[in-house]
């Protein structure tokens, strides 16, 4: 189990896709996510996606319990999520800021599906399969995008929407996650 330095934007392993997991349980996916977890619970993260730290496997993790960025926000339940896929449910999009480890620093209002279903596989290869909706399906939305090189500036439709914490929020405490 280690803390592992997360990949900043630029760094060309960010923009790839990532492969499937073929073998659960595994050791080296057990060492993984407990990097994974060290990672995302030493920078206070709200997720956290195996590319970040370099390694291009669909694996991500996400879990809030109170995130002082999102005070508003309801907790999310601590999750490993591998081979996930996303279906929207219904055409509604909802706005609302994030951030990203690999993107320290900086907000953007980013759209999302404000509703999906998310399936895929723990780590010991037992199916999960969830509804939900608001800021817990944007979590998941932003983690997989990871899974496929996409990161959240992408997905701004007004740039002027993009900027530091400070500008954007001054006098307020951000975190990145
Ligand atoms: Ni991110």
């Amino acid at each position: 189990m280690a803390i592992k330095p997360v990949l900043r934007m630029g760094d060309v392993r960010l923009w790839q896709r990532a492969d499937p997991v073929i073998h659960f349980d595994t050791h080296q996916l057990h060492e993984l996510l407990a990097d994974m977890r060290d990672t995302m619970q030493a920078l206070n993260g709200a997720g956290l996606a195996a590319p970040q730290i370099g390694v291009g496997l669909r694996v991500v993790i996400f879990g809030v319990q109170y995130s002082a960025r999102y005070p508003d926000a309801e907790a999310v339940p601590e999750t490993v999520l591998i081979n996930p896929v996303i279906t929207p449910l219904g055409d509604a999009m909802e706005e609302d800021w994030e951030g990203c480890l690999s993107v320290p620093g900086l907000r953007g209002l980013v759209p999302r599906h404000a509703h999906i279903r998310y399936q895929g596989l723990d780590e010991y290869g037992d199916e999960i399969d969830h509804t939900v909706s608001g800021f817990h399906a944007r979590v998941v939305q932003h983690e997989c995008d990871h899974l496929d090189g996409i990161l959240y500036p992408m997905r701004i439709r007004d740039m002027t929407k993009f900027g530091y914490n400070e500008q954007l929020f001054p006098g307020q405490e951000m975190q990145d996650e």
